[in-house]
This record gives structure tokens, sequence and C-alpha cells, in this order.
């Protein structure tokens, strides 16, 4: 059975290459640039992964995300989790970056991207997956900050940068701090998506919706405790891309029985599944897949489902959507 989910063609939606650094990886880049971690060996820092909500964990994915510095880092560490997609059957990736997290470190951008579009360019040339790019803006981070990434960014004018999200500490950070910078990349062409409803309540997805404009709501899982926004989500087909390994391990669904997904589906919402941040929650995309299977008791059809919906929801060209359907 985990064979079959795996062979499943899918598209991810919702991973933060960030999060995909394995400790291996993030050891051996660190020493080649010189960097410390504040950790003795990969197995240390494994050892720190005892999450208890959000911010443990963000704390120390900022620190081992630290160890990237060169075009050539971002180009190895998104390689590798392409290569482990390929595995998965992953067709179609949509790629989320932290991009302040390195320029704040004196990383310029143009390396940044150049090195995730290098890797996006091989996956495409090894294995035909198709890929591009959304840029994430820091919400516990000043607003003009973000607006000064997102001009740096469309000035760099990458075919690969389809889109901008939001992401890192969410409770206090509201969606409509961003109106202005979502409008901007709106007007730039750019998709817009926006993590909501993961710690905070749902009110913070409505906000995404009407101040932002956003087209999918990553996690979403508190969407559940407002009928009124179910419905709307329907209606509107506004996709949630849902991680259910990352809601266990910090404790935004401690017991996945209680993931509220299949029923979000039940009632005629756009969902799909996702990894999130694979190397620090336990498990890649066919492992989200299988823990749905083994708690919820996703059947084969449901599961063929949810491929078939992330395909749908994704910002891949009609005719790849064409292709992969
Ligand atoms: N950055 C990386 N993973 C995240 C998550 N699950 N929520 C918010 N920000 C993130
Ligand atoms: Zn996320």
């Amino acid at each position: 059975m985990a064979r079959s989910l795996a062979a499943l063609p899918k598209a991810e939606l919702h991973i933060h290459v960030e999060g995909t650094l394995e400790p291996d990886l993030a050891f051996e880049i660190a020493q080649r640039n010189g960097i410390s971690l504040p950790y003795d060996s990969p197995d240390a820092l494994r050892a720190a992964y005892d999450f208890v909500d959000l911010q443990s964990f963000l704390d120390v994915y900022f620190i081992a995300g630290g160890a990237l510095l060169t075009l050539a880092d971002f180009s190895d560490l998104a390689l590798a989790y392409l290569e482990r997609a390929h595995q998965d059957a992953v067709a179609h990736v949509e790629l989320f970056f932290d991009p302040q997290a390195h320029v704040s470190r004196g990383v310029p951008l143009s390396d940044i991207v150049g090195g995730l579009s290098e890797a996006l360019a091989e996956a495409h040339t090894r294995w035909g997956m198709s890929g591009s790019l959304i840029a994430c803006f820091l919400r516990d981070r000043p607003a003009a900050e973000a607006m000064a990434v997102l001009d740096d960014l469309i000035a760099l004018n990458s075919p690969d940068l389809v889109g901008v999200g939001l992401d890192s500490t969410e409770v206090g950070y509201p969606p409509a701090l961003f109106r202005d910078v979502f409008a901007r990349a709106a007007d730039a062409g750019l998709h817009r998506v926006s993590h909501a409803g993961e710690e905070a309540p749902h009110t913070y997805i409505t906000e995404a919706l009407e101040a932002l404009g956003v087209e999918r709501v990553d996690h979403g899982v508190r969407a559940i405790d407002s009928p009124e926004l179910v419905q709307r989500l329907a209606r509107e087909g506004i996709a949630l891309t849902m991680c259910p390994l990352s809601n266990k391990r910090l404790q935004v669904t401690p017991d996945l029985k209680d993931h509220p997904l299949l029923v979000l589906v039940e009632q005629g919402v756009k969902v799909t599944i996702n990894s999130d941040d694979p190397s620090y929650f336990g498990g890649y995309i066919a492992d989200n897949y299988e823990v749905v299977r083994e708690v919820l008791g996703l059947t084969d059809e449901q599961a063929a489902d949810f491929a078939r919906t992330s395909i749908e929801v994704s910002f891949a060209s009609p005719s790849r959507k064409a292709e992969l359907h």
C-alpha cells in the first residue's frame, strides 16, 4: 500500500526548501562554509527536534538554515529534496523559500533564486519534473522589509518565481499587515498564498482571503471551527494545502484522529496533502499520505483524488496540468 501511495503522480504545494535540510547536509554545508552550528553533530541537531509548538520549531529551523550561504548551497539543498520527492512520484513542485532569512545574513537574493532555479532545471532534465518558486515573507518582520524584498524579487525577473506567500510566527501577526505587499505582488502578476489558521484562529483565514486575495491557504486547519468559512472555501474553490505530520509534531492536531482534512473534503473543500518541513517532521509527502491512510482510513480512491486535486490547484500551466491529469 505504501508503495502505491508513493507511486501516485502528485504535486507538492506546501514545502519549505529550508525545511528539507537534513542534519547531515546541514553539517556538510556548514563545514564547507566555515560556519559552526550550535550543535556538536547531526545527531545532536536531530535531538533538538522536540518541538512543543510552531515557535520551538522555527527557532531550530532558522539556526540550521544559517548554514546556507552560496548559490551552490541552495542548489544542493533543493536538488536533494527534488530527488527525494521524485521517489514519491512528485511530478510538479512549488518550492517555498524565505528570502529574508538569508538576505539578512548577507546572502545575495540572486544567489538564493539562482541556486533554487539551477536545481529546478536539473530536476526537469533528469526526471521531467516541473517546478516553480514561491517567496514567503516572514510575518514577524516589518511589512516595509517584505516590500523591499518584493521589489528586489520583481527586479530579478526570474521566470521561476510564480508567487508570494506568508509564513513564520503566526499569532499576533495577522495577514492584513501585508495588504500593500500582496497588492503589489498581484500587480506584478504573481500568485498569492498565505499560511493561516495553523495556530491562529479561523479569522486569520478570512483575513488572508479578504486583505491579501490569496488563491490558496497553507494549513487552514482552523477553518473547521467556522461553518460559514468552510462553505465559503468550498464555494470559491480556495484550496487548503494541509500537512498532517507537521500538524502532529507542532501540536496543532496532537492526535491525528482529530485532523479535519477528510471532513473538509466531504464538505466540498479542495484539500491537498503535503509535507511542509519534512526533514523536521519525520516524513516526506508519501509518508503524509500514508499517515492519513493509517489514522483516518484514507481509501485508494480518496488518495488518488488528493493527488488529482494537487495537480488541479497547482499554478502549473494549463498544458502541464493536462499532461499530468
Ligand atoms: N516556516 C516553515 N514551516 C512553517 C510552518 N509550518 N508555519 C509557519 N511558518 C513556517
Ligand atoms: Zn508551512
